[in-house]
């Protein structure tokens, strides 16, 4: 008797009200063709309804599944753009909590050992935090999962694990035993967790695949998930739709590990107000850092390392796991070349939480005058945390990488100086903000060093909130600066210029100004 059923069998075992932890990031581990069946399941007939959906990181599929009524509550780490989502949770169409990425991770690890939830520092102080709004992300979503709580006169969250009875995950071959290998996927992900979270609340593990082969035939030292854990194996039909290793690949070897590339790199990114941000935080990085580039123009930095020669100097990480390699961007983001290793990401999170990076690079949307950022919720658009909590309150030295306004600048650079030829129509520094990603006080707290920087200044956050501390060659801070800032940041008496190699087309020399050559 093997573990292999058709779909509809598979769909069956899911009921009204039950919760779902489904793995994925991006569309690594993603069970995308058992997603499509669970919404078509529901159209057709209003069941199952009323279920509760979780999961971890931006998954890609989830907007495959996004119809009213089939989810009544959504735990997540990220929204990953999913437009019919966040229209229901700005409506009230449906119960949202926002906790960080890694958080979720390790409460499924609890779960999984029988515990009632993660306990953690991450998210304190910060929009997680129930003093402020314990992760809710709007009005009909009222339910605690998260409380404050005091070990030893220390502050701690518990981030509270709802009840899982199914999991949807995602392996690339099945024996008949359900054990489960990944070797086409990009990294483990959080399959394994998800998984053992269910099955240890007591409830069924469903796995898409694409192989399925005799429980003689598999090499031991390739399973990741044991058949034990495992209660239903679909074959996916229409892999080259629904079984996808990124959007842009339906298998590249490189990127699950089996190969390497020569020669991939970045592009040279024209000298524009991205490359200005990205080289001036390049200029934080030291020699053999271990780092982590947040999501947009933090990206840049890596790119701006390679081209100035110094790019094997890095060891770049990903939250999905991957460590070492070249990220790769766009559609396979989150998924590398060359990686040299992919943790599970319950792993790469007890990485990040314990302070292994030497530097982070993260963007950001809204800024306070404490230095408290906003990158989750903005005005309508509700992007998620991500990994930027975890990482942002794990990581000594964290450079916040952006552009002064959002929404239209246009820059130019001209003999090394800068001028700026439209402004954006967002200002992104405000007196206050709507919610709180990055919080000043836990950051002072702990003693980090923290840096914004943007293509015409660059502010230090000081126990007295931002202080301007540098200023672009051709800008004038009454004119250029303070005009896009809805409050008076101090002006360091000892302002600088930021470095003018920056300005100019050729290398900067970067290796020399972080002293590596
Ligand atoms: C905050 C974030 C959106 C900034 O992205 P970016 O590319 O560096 O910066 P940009 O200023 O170009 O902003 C990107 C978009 O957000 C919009 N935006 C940024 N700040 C805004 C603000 N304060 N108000 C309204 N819109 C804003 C921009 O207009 C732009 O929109 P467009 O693409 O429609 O033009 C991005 O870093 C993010 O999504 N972060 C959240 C998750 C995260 O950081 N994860 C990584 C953790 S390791």
């Amino acid at each position: 008797m093997g573990k292999k059923v058709d779909i509809d069998t598979a769909i069956d075992l899911i009921r009204d009200g039950d919760g779902i932890a489904v793995s994925g990031f991006h569309l690594a581990t993603v069970a995308r063709e058992l997603y499509l069946a669970l919404a078509e399941r529901y159209r057709a007939t209003g069941h199952p309804a009323g279920l509760t959906l979780m999961q971890c990181a931006g998954n890609l599929g989830i907007q495959d599944m996004t119809v009213e009524g089939l989810f009544s509550r959504y735990i997540t780490g990220h929204y990953a753009g999913n437009k019919e989502m966040i229209e229901l949770v700005n409506e009230n169409k449906i119960k949202s909590y926002n906790f960080p990425q890694g958080v979720i991770a390790h409460m499924y690890r609890a779960a999984a050992a029988g515990k009632i939830g993660e306990i953690t520092r991450i998210g304190l102080n910060t929009f997680c935090d129930p003093r402020q709004q314990g992760g809710k992300m709007n009005e009909v979503t009222t339910e605690d999962l998260v409380e404050l709580v005091e070990i030893h006169n220390q502050e701690y969250l518990l981030y509270k694990v709802p009840k899982l009875d199914i999991a949807l995950i995602r392996g690339t071959t099945s024996d008949e035993l359900g054990n489960i290998t990944i070797e086409e996927e990009s990294a483990p992900v959080d399959a394994l967790d998800v998984a053992m979270a269910v099955k240890s609340m007591g409830g069924k593990v469903i796995v898409q695949v694409k192989n399925y082969v005799s429980s003689k035939s598999m090499d031991r030292s390739k399973v990741l998930i044991p058949g034990s854990i495992v209660d239903a194996v679909v074959v996916s039909e229409t892999p080259f739709e629904n079984h996808m290793q990124t959007p842009a690949f339906f298998y590249n070897p490189v990127i699950s590990g089996h190969l390497r590339l020569n020669n991939v790199g970045f592009g040279v990114i024209p000298l524009n107000e991205r490359k200005i941000i990205a080289r001036r935080t390049a200029m934080e990085l030291s020699p053999h850092s271990v780092v982590n580039l947040g999501i947009g123009i933090p990206e840049g930095v890596a790119a701006v390392a390679a081209e100035e020669g110094i790019g094997d100097q890095l060891v770049l990480t990903i939250e999905s796991g991957l460590i070492g390699g070249i990220p790769v961007g766009g559609e396979s983001f989150g998924s590398a070349y060359n990686a040299w290793a992919a943790l599970q990401m319950t792993s790469q999170f007890d990485y990040y939480n314990g302070g292994n990076l030497n530097i982070t690079s993260l963007g950001f949307a809204e800024i306070d005058p404490m230095g408290n950022v906003n990158v989750s919720r903005f005005g309508a658009k509700i992007a998620g945390a991500g990994g930027f909590i975890d990482i942002s309150q794990s990581t000594k030295k964290i450079v916040f990488s952006g552009t002064m306004t959002a929404g239209g600048l246009k820059v130019q650079v001209r003999d090394g100086k800068l001028s700026i030829l439209q402004e954006g129509k967002k200002k992104k520094f405000l007196p206050s903000i709507d919610q709180i990603t990055f919080s000043a006080d836990f950051s002072k707290h702990i003693g980090q060093t923290v840096l914004f920087v943007t293509e015409r200044c660059v502010f230090q956050v000081t126990g007295q909130g931002l202080m301007l501390t540098e200023i672009a060659p051709g800008i004038d801070v009454e004119k250029d600066i303070l005009p896009c800032m809805d409050f008076r940041p101090a002006i360091s008496p000892d302002l600088k210029q930021m470095d003018p190699r920056i300005f100019q087309d050729q290398l900067m020399g970067l290796g020399q100004i972080i002293g590596i050559k």
